[in-house]
């Protein structure tokens, strides 16, 4: 693992470095492969990183995008993180809509939309059984608790290593997750922190002996590529 930690002065300086990475991973990725898979973070730290992508000239046909995490609401609930990308980003682009995967959230029952979006992946990557697929590039963000995607501290979804896709709990409340062995299998996973509020969670994320089950960020260990882009609120003790 190749582990790279910037801080940048403020927001729109850090979301600028991220797009920076993003375009130079999405170039790569389709120079090499043909195509570039990408899968988003939600919350609200990307939302002005996927309005600067939509801004870009791009194959947008050689492009498919995934999500790390969806709240388990309807697509077009405000909570949802496929509705936030759509409105900032792609709706905004002329990627083709079977290029978009959306985490699927309308059966009654998360697990089996979890197995559903499992049985998709694993299609579109064609994967051959125990196979994990490698995306070029996973976006995330962390919570002021270290959780990343939907894997909340001390909750059944760290300890999942057999699946791709799994259900998530903030509190009460269930979501569709990456699994901890689906985001390290990724070719590049780039975490986007901003805010004061993200210190503490950094410090024991970077710590050399914190619980990983307490601060679940810290078992992001990819095989390829791991970014840490902080702003200045929430990196100042990281100089690099
Ligand atoms: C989600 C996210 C989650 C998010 C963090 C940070 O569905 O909420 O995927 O992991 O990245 O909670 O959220 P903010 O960017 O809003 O601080």
């Amino acid at each position: 693992m190749n582990k790279v930690v910037e801080v940048l002065p403020d927001k729109e300086a850090l979301v600028a470095r991220a797009l920076a990475v993003v375009l130079e991973k999405m170039h790569a990725a389709i120079a090499a492969r043909g195509i570039c898979t990408i899968a988003l973070a939600g919350g609200s730290t990307p939302k002005p990183l996927y309005e600067a992508i939509a801004t870009q000239n791009l194959p947008w046909e050689k492009i498919h995008v995934f999500w790390g995490d969806e709240r388990y609401v309807p697509p077009d609930h405000p909570d949802s993180n496929q509705a936030m990308a759509r409105h900032a980003w792609l709706e905004k682009v002329s990627i083709p809509e079977e290029n978009i995967h959306p985490m699927p959230t309308l059966e009654s029952n998360p697990a089996v939309s979890a197995q559903n979006h499992e049985a998709e992946i694993r299609e579109f990557f064609k994967t051959s059984v125990g196979e994990i697929p490698s995306l070029d590039l996973i976006l995330l963000g962390i919570g002021d608790d270290a959780h990343t995607a939907s894997l909340f501290p001390h909750t059944e979804a760290l300890q999942v290593r057999d699946r791709l896709i799994t259900v998530g709990n903030k509190d009460t409340q269930p979501r569709i997750t990456f699994t901890v062995p689906m985001i390290n299998q990724s070719k590049c996973v780039l975490f986007l922190v901003s805010g004061a509020s993200k210190q503490a969670a950094l410090a024991e994320i970077f710590a050399d002996d914190a619980d990983d089950f307490t601060y679940p960020a810290r078992l992001i260990q990819p095989q390829g590529e791991l970014w840490w882009l902080l702003d200045h609120s929430a990196g100042e003790e990281w100089k690099t």
